[in-house]
């Protein structure tokens, strides 16, 4: 409770102006959490040019452009060696057309492009980093036609994280073309108490695996493509920190809100929804909990072979509104007992946005009361999202049964 008050005493009157705090990088971008998918999570480095096509034509043809997805970003892998300049170039093989073709392509069907680098030498895969050309690199991605980096943290040695991603993001700036800057330092150096002011999102922690409540999985093929054509070269720098659940996620970002606001964001990974790994009411409430912590809404699935569950899960409008809220206030956890825990964000409509998670292995109670909400007692409308109903209108406090491993999402208005 006393949090949710000093995320409303610190955030509130920012986000009615809609102004980005001093402190915090204003490169115009990410005004809100970013959209859009990756090719890590479903392909790790079994990417090439016929696949992020194949994820353009599948955001554009499945409703997900115009529920608000907007970039295609290439993870790692999409690299061959440097050139006798020193430039980057993309891997002849899987990349023939070069990457300003392909962004050529992503920007035909309306949408923008990213790319992933890294700051040290070696990428998390082995290929060239971006350590030493990192004004060559960005110059080359603004020349492609890239709009978002993210930038990983592998082989980075010694390196100062603060330091090295200010050199990336000078670098981008200096081009002249916009491009969201996705630092990827898993966590490491506390990103939220610096990065906010060097880039547009954070990773808060290790890498996500498709599993509810688990540790110590592995992404699919990941992190390195065992066996396959890229199982070659020196064995990656990292191996640490993969495979936390969307449990063990959400719980690393409890109290770090503060940080987060239009420009700047705080990103627990991307989405695993539709991989396989979890039920639909856990790819479900991975999506809600995404929602209420303003995280980058980044789909790493297939997005030609989805199903009507995973397409419904990840184009639902009144969810994604919530993560895209234009205040822009992170959730904050307002309870955590046991198997039970409530988590409230504050809307630019003076209204709330409430998930009750149910971790547990069978349905259960979960309760929310106003005082929680910031609302004293007065009568609520509340809204069930996933149902799309109005279940009706509650003073003091609104009390529902929760199925196992299920996320209940709720909006509740304020009744004058
Ligand atoms: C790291 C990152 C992942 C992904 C892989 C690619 O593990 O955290 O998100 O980019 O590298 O190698």
């Amino acid at each position: 409770m006393r949090r949710l008050i000093a995320a409303l005493l610190c955030w509130l009157p920012l986000a009615l102006t809609g102004a980005v705090p001093a402190w915090a990088l204003d490169n115009g971008l990410a005004r809100n959490p970013p959209m859009g998918w990756n090719s890590w999570n479903h392909l790790a480095c079994n990417v090439d040019e016929q696949a992020i096509r194949a994820a353009a034509d599948g955001m554009a043809a499945s409703g997900m452009r115009d529920a608000g997805y907007e970039y295609v970003i290439i993870d790692d892998c999409w690299q061959g060696p440097r050139d006798g300049t020193g430039a980057l170039t993309a891997d002849p093989v899987r990349f023939p057309g070069g990457i300003k073709a392909l962004a050529d392509y992503v920007h035909s069907k309306g949408l923008k492009f990213g790319i992933y680098s890294d700051a040290g030498d070696r990428t998390c895969q082995g290929r060239p980093g971006s350590l030493g050309h990192e004004t060559q690199d960005a110059a080359s991605f603004a020349a492609w036609g890239v709009d978002y980096v993210k930038y990983d943290w592998c082989s980075s040695r010694d390196l100062s994280a603060p330091d090295a991603y200010q050199t990336m993001s000078t670098a981008l700036a200096a081009t002249g073309r916009p491009m969201v800057f996705s630092i990827c330092e898993w966590g490491i150096s506390h990103p939220w108490d610096w990065a906010p002011a060097v880039g547009n999102l954070w990773r808060t922690a290790g890498d996500i695996a498709d599993c509810f409540k688990c540790t110590g999985r592995r992404p699919e093929g990941g992190p390195r493509n065992v066996g396959g054509d890229d199982d070659k070269g020196p064995p990656p720098p990292f191996m640490g920190m993969m495979g936390l659940g969307v449990l063990q996620e959400l719980d690393l970002q409890a109290g770090l809100g503060f940080a987060a606001g239009p420009g700047h964001w705080n990103d627990p990974d991307m989405l695993e929804v539709g991989n396989g790994g979890m039920s639909e009411g856990e790819d479900r409430a991975q999506f809600s909990l995404w929602a209420m912590l303003a995280a980058p809404l980044i789909a790493g699935n297939d997005l030609a072979h989805m199903s009507d569950a995973t397409k419904a899960i990840l184009t639902n409008r009144e969810v994604i509104a919530v993560d895209q809220d234009p205040a822009g206030i992170e959730a904050t956890r307002v309870a955590h007992s046991g198997d039970a825990d409530v988590w409230v964000r504050v809307l630019a409509d003076g209204g709330r946005a409430v998930a009750l998670l149910n971790r547990s292995e069978s349905a259960r109670q979960i309760s929310v009361s106003w005082p929680e909400l910031g609302f004293g007692n007065s009568a609520g409308l509340v809204r069930d999202l996933w149902r799309g109903k109005d279940v009706g209108k509650f003073s003091g406090s609104y009390q529902a049964t929760v199925a196992a491993h299920a996320v209940m999402m709720l909006r509740i208005g304020k009744v004058h």
